[in-house]
């Protein structure tokens, strides 16, 4: 509900999403004892999309076959984890009035999902042949999807330390 404001302070310039009291509403509802699941999920996508991009550099540093079946595991469940967590922020998205009202959860969700793409391309390109994909096309998808996820990730960690999203407004 807004307030009835007199009109001396209606002239003053205003941000609207600030004064609308469910807008101010950022706390996690998809969460463990107050915990954002998403923030705890998102880590497993963040270490295998880079644990991809690590096995495929030793594998053409050592030429060892171990390495091309350690990224296609990886990648497989780097794309698994990042869908499950994407699942988790999405309906946190949709759910918190305070989250969805604002346009740079919206820029996280884009980025998240052009990730999500690139992570399930890097999993599929290697499934025919793990060995043969890594060079040079699969390190290389490897090394798009570590840059999106450094990309993804601190633009998630921007919506919690500098909009506060999914952090508790009093905390107890
Ligand atoms: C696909 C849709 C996604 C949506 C709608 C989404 C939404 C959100 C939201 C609302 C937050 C704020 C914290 C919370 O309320 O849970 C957040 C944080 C975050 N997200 Fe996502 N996210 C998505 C996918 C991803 C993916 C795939 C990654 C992996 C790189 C990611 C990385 C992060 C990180 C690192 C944070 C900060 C966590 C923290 O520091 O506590 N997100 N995201």
């Amino acid at each position: 509900m807004r307030e009835k404001r007199s009109w001396k302070q209606r002239r003053r310039l205003s941000d609207p999403i600030e004064e609308h009291v469910a807008f101010n509403d950022t706390e996690t509802k998809i969460a463990l004892n107050g915990h954002p699941i998403h923030a705890m999920m998102v880590a497993f996508p963040i270490t295998l999309a880079f644990s991809t991009f690590g096995a495929d550099l030793f594998y053409w540093w050592t030429a060892d076959a171990f390495w091309p079946r350690v990224a296609l595991w990886a990648a497989g469940f780097a794309f698994l984890m990042g869908v499950l967590a994407g699942i988790s922020g999405t309906i946190e998205l949709l759910m918190v009035p305070g989250i969805r009202i604002r346009s740079a959860s919206w820029t996280h969700f884009i980025l998240a999902v052009m990730l999500l793409s690139v992570l399930g391309l890097n999993w599929g390109f290697r499934l025919a042949n793990a060995e043969d994909a890594v060079l040079p096309y699969g390190i290389l998808i490897s090394a798009l999807a570590a840059a999106m996820t450094g990309i993804t990730g601190w633009h998630g960690g921007k919506l919690v330390f500098d909009y506060h999203i999914g952090t508790q407004s009093r905390p107890e």
